[in-house]
């Protein structure tokens, strides 16, 4: 695809994100910044927020309660994300995937990351206090994502990530394809070490295989390095990638 095309799998319209937040002032965030920020800007993927608490209906507008069967925090009420939902999928015709961010969810990798950057976008619900009922999560077969084994205070940046992860795989986004096929994932492993001048800083130099202007070696080099870096920090990932080069 050419540098100057937009994200368009599926129906022609740009790379979508809703977030469903009791935070919208939390989005665009970092998005809003750098090439993401650009993109957007460019009209290359949209952003739009809705605000859950616009559909509480008492005086206090209230969004939560206390957990059945007792416990810390509170629960964000079903009937209220419902509505919420309910209002992302008139809107968008229901083709977004819906994901909800947690701890509990599917660890997000970067094969499930190219699936949704390459379809017609994400509408990400961000869970705050203990989390959100799960009838309505079961209602809506919500698919439930984790970003990593520690909790955050709620599932914005959950969704920023994931947001991120996407957008800057969208066409154009982020310039020549080509840096992407060599980062770290692509191949199962990850990335090798980069260098760049001066070629000797502090008393540290560079490979001198990366300036011998060799590209057979330098690919081998990386590839060794990547394969051990892979097999130091990642197991789970080495055993992979060995028993899918066997
Ligand atoms: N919300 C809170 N912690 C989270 C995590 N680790 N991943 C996704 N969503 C979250």
């Amino acid at each position: 695809m050419s540098d100057g095309a937009t994200s368009k799998a599926h129906s022609g319209s740009p790379w979508q994100a809703v977030a469903l937040t009791l935070f919208p002032d939390m989005f665009p965030g970092s998005l809003g910044q750098s090439l993401a920020g650009q993109a957007l800007e460019d009209g290359r993927w949209t952003l739009e927020t809705v605000d859950i608490r616009g559909f509480a209906r008492d005086k206090h507008r209230t969004v939560d309660d206390t957990p059945c069967g007792g416990g810390a925090g509170m629960v964000m009420r079903p009937d209220i994300v419902d509505l919420a939902i309910r209002d992302v999928q008139d809107k968008t015709g229901g083709k977004l995937p819906l994901i909800y961010m947690t701890p509990r969810g599917r660890p997000l990798t970067q094969n499930r990351v190219r699936e949704l950057a390459f379809g017609p976008g994400v509408a990400v619900l961000c869970g705050r206090y203990e989390g959100v009922d799960q009838r309505v999560l079961d209602a809506h077969d919500v698919e439930e994502i984790s970003i990593g084994d520690y909790v955050l205070s709620g599932g914005e940046v959950a969704a920023l990530v994931l947001m991120d992860a996407c957008v800057r795989l969208i066409p154009g986004v982020m310039g020549s394809g080509r840096s992407h096929e060599e980062e770290s994932f692509e191949e199962g492993l990850l990335e090798y070490p980069l260098y760049t001048r001066p070629t000797e800083w502090q008393g540290r130099t560079v490979p001198e295989v990366l300036l011998s202007g060799h590209h057979g070696n330098i690919r081998a080099w990386r590839r060794e390095q990547a394969e051990a870096v892979t097999k130091d920090r990642r197991p789970d990932l080495w055993k992979a990638y060995k028993a899918a080069s066997e």
